[in-house]
Formats: C-alpha cells, structure tokens, sequence
C-alpha cells in the first residue's frame, strides 16, 4: 500500500470500477483521492475483495492506492456439521465471515460415523436412521435423541449463497472408513453384516464399508451421482483417512476382492491399503465421467493412486510434499498449524473442553507460522493449491463455542493464504486484529477468543462466561 498525501476526507467520493485484464485473477488496485476511489480488477471475485479491503479499511480511509493479490488459489476453511449438527443459519453466518476474510473455499463434512446429513434418493435410510444418534454429547452417552440433516432446498440455498460471496463448497462425503452411519442404515454394506448403531461416541471405528461387496460400489455410485447433482463445484472430497483394515484382513469377500485384483504386501503398501486406493479409484473414475475431480485426505495416496485426485495432507505436510513430488496437486492442513479444535492455549482449566486436553494446543500464533511451501521440493510448488483451517466439532455444540475456537484463529489462516511470507508480520497482525477485527466482528455479532473486556474479564461460550487469559 502506498500514501499519497495522508489522510484525506473521502467522504464525498465517488466509486469507480475499472476493468484491467492486466490484474490478477483475484487480485484489485484500489486508488482513493478525496473526490473519487477507483476500484480495477479483471474479476468480478477482484472486485469483491476491494470492496471488502474498504470495508476492513473504515471510516478513515486515506489517500492511497492498494495493489493486491493473493498468493494461493484455494483459501480453504473446513466444517464438520456431523459431529454437532449446525443449521443453515448458522452455516450462513460462517460463510459470511470467511467472505469478510477473502476465503473462497467451504469444505462442508457431511457424513460420518456419528451422522449423515443429506438425502440420498435411492437410500431413504440415510437420513432416516443415518441422521439420528442416541446421545447428543459424545463425550459421554446422555441419552438424547440427536441429530439432524439438510434438506435439498437447504443445500442449494447455501450452495448459491456461498456463490455469491465467491465461495465454492467442496462436499465430502468420507469413505470408505468412517461410515457407521451410512452401516447402521443399510448393515448389509459392512463386513460383517451388523447390526451397527450410529456411534454417539468419536474415535476410529473398525467398521468399514466392505471393499469385497458389489453392492457397496452401487452404493457408492447413487451417493456421488447426488452430491453431483447437488453441489456443481470441480471437487468433491472423498475423505478416505482414518480407515482401519481390521475387518478386511478377515473379510471373505475382501479378501476374494484382493485376490481378484492380485494385490500383494510389499515395503511400501499393504494389499488392504491397495484395496482402499482400488476404492478410491473407482470412485475417482465414476466422478471424472461427471467432469469432477477427487479430493481426498493423505491416506488416499496410499497405493497406486490414479492421477488427477487431489491430496489433503492433515497429519503434518509430508504427505502434501510427497504428494506434489508425486505429481498430485496438494491443500496443506496439518493439524499443528491448521486443526481448530484444539485448545488455544495450555490454560487446560480455563479453556473450553476440547481434544487433547493436556496434550495439544494450537495458538494463534502457529496459525499465522505456518508457510505452506514450507519444505516442499523445488519444482513442485506450484502443485500446491493453498491451505485450509479445519474445524472438527466432537466437543463443540454450540455456535457461539463454535465461533470462540473458529476467531481469531481463522484470521490468522487466511492471512496464511492470502499474503506472502515477506509482508507478514505476526505484531502487526496482532495490533490489527485489536484496532480493526475486533470491533468489526462486534459489529457483525461473532463470538471470538479475545473478547474478554466485553464479557467481563471472561469468554462466552454456550451462553456461560468462563474465564480464560488473553492471547
Ligand atoms: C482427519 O483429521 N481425520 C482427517
Ligand atoms: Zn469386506
């Protein structure tokens, strides 16, 4: 940003928007004099994003002129509205800040071993019994009745709102481990046939989706054909992590199925995790006939892998680096940097309940840390899309708790994916959120961590004030 003659009265200016194909896609200058603020941007994204850069600006602006673009193309941020369940409202107001911090991507976690949150025509049972647990904590079984799905309407509507903020939702549906939900349905798609319950506790289950079983294919096939017809973005994320082999190393038709496609271990895979790639690849084939490409956690990778999927990396970011040597393309999320439901500081008491307790946190600060091309092989970056803030909610129900752990840590990702290592500057970052994010996100009704003046030296979570210390 350069001045040009310190602060000016803009008051009376005019706006002006230019076209310049010379702009990067995403990208605006924004020239202010005291009569007139000239927006030029070669998208209508460009100028969207000057628009909000003004509106960050407040009242004072001054003379200046403001050239920018952003460094990586996917700004990601994840929700998971299957361990709690929130209500397009609340999904709304989510992608409404995301827009105010120039995110453009929603990854939206559907499905899971504790629900499954949309309809599938031709599995009526999904949402019947699928979306329904009997405990809505799942920390400890209490009971109730809990859960809920998105109707089709609720899904354009967020769909299309999303679009008009310039965010495209990635869907996933997360296969083939974490399916319980989807087994409780219709047990004849596990290993063992059932019965299953949908799980009102979290962790990894064994129970998988049986890779031996045709009918899981057909399964699989109806579901995508209707995340297709639901959400027109490129990706569709297919999950594929945390998916135990247990049941398939016993399975008769898992093993009938490996045998069939003449898998063997060897140093560098096992024939069960083979079989998950065979998975994968099925479903990798079914959505590019549909002109969509997969995205996939880094366990995807774990076998022959066809080309063209994408690779989430989520542990740390070997996987995404060795994605990107292997030639797929990468969203870096390595939970130390990324995953937003851990604990914002070691305070354990005082903080929230969330994972780890004890042993992980995520402070704002390592948000801001992370580099993505951080260690990532000359010659292989441009395989990396961006990154992505990921909120897990196994302990968080409620959207002001959900609020609490998304800000500021989410500011501090988008600054991630927005600006280049040179220009950040965690101080500066730090007095911003202060003078500018704070009272704009008061302005707009979010909870955050940092709030504590206004809640009399406490944070308000679930409607409770506890006290927790500042940053
Ligand atoms: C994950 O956190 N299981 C992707
Ligand atoms: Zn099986």
């Amino acid at each position: 940003m350069e001045f040009l003659e310190g602060n000016c009265d803009v008051s009376a200016a005019r706006m002006k928007f230019k076209t310049d194909r010379a702009i990067p896609a995403e990208g605006y200058r924004i020239e202010v004099s005291p009569k007139k603020i000239t927006v030029s941007s070669s998208t209508e994204s460009g100028r969207r994003y000057a628009l909000t850069t003004l509106e960050q600006m407040g009242e004072s602006i001054p003379c200046c002129v403001v050239e920018d673009s952003p460094r990586f193309g996917y700004r990601g941020l994840m929700l998971d509205c299957v361990r709690h369940f929130f209500t397009a409202k609340e999904v709304r107001k989510v992608l409404d800040v995301m827009a105010f911090y120039k995110m453009n991507t929603f990854h939206w976690h559907l499905t899971d071993d504790q629900g499954w949150r949309f309809e599938v025509p031709a599995y009526p049972k999904l949402t019947e019994v699928g979306a329904w647990r009997a405990s809505a904590s799942l920390q400890r079984m209490d009971g109730l009745r809990y859960g809920g799905f998105y109707s089709v309407e609720e899904i354009t509507g967020i769909v299309e709102y999303a679009a008009s903020k310039g965010i495209t939702v990635i869907p996933e549906v997360d296969l083939p481990g974490h399916m319980v939900a989807a087994l409780a349905s219709y047990p004849e798609l596990g290993c063992t046939g059932g019965p299953y319950e949908v799980r009102s506790g979290w962790g990894i289950s064994d129970q998988v989706l049986c890779a031996g079983n045709p009918a899981v294919y057909d399964f699989l096939d109806a579901v995508l054909d209707e995340v297709c017809r639901l959400f027109p973005g490129k990706y569709i994320h297919i999950g594929g992590d945390e998916c135990p082999k247990t049941m398939w190393k016993k399975c008769p038709k898992c093993q009938a199925k490996i045998a069939e496609l003449g898998y063997t271990d060897d140093e560098r895979f096992t024939k069960e995790e083979r079989l998950q790639c065979h998975v994968a690849n099925h479903v990798q084939k079914f959505l590019s006939q549909r002109g969509r490409k997969v995205i996939g956690w880094s366990e995807i990778m774990d076998g022959e892998l066809d080309e063209g999927a994408a690779i989430m990396s989520w542990h740390d970011n070997k996987a995404g680096i060795e994605g990107a040597e292997r030639g797929f393309d990468v969203v870096m999320t390595p939970a130390l940097n990324c995953y937003l439901d851990y604990y914002q500081s070691d305070d354990w008491d005082n903080e929230p309940l969330a994972i780890h307790k004890g042993r992980r946190f995520l402070p704002l600060e390592n948000v801001y840390a992370l580099d993505p091309l951080d260690g990532v092989k000359p010659g292989t970056e441009h395989h990396i899309l961006g990154s992505q803030v990921s909120l897990w909610t196994e302990f968080i129900s409620e959207n002001e708790h959900l609020e609490y752990m998304l800000l500021p840590r989410m500011i501090a990702g988008a600054e991630v994916q927005w600006r280049n290592p040179e220009v950040k500057d965690y101080g500066r970052f730090l007095r911003s959120l202060e003078a500018v994010h704070y009272p704009l996100l008061d302005a707009k009704g979010y909870n955050y961590r940092g709030n504590m003046d206004k809640n009399k030296g406490g944070y308000r979570v679930g409607g409770i004030i506890i006290s927790a210390p500042r940053l």
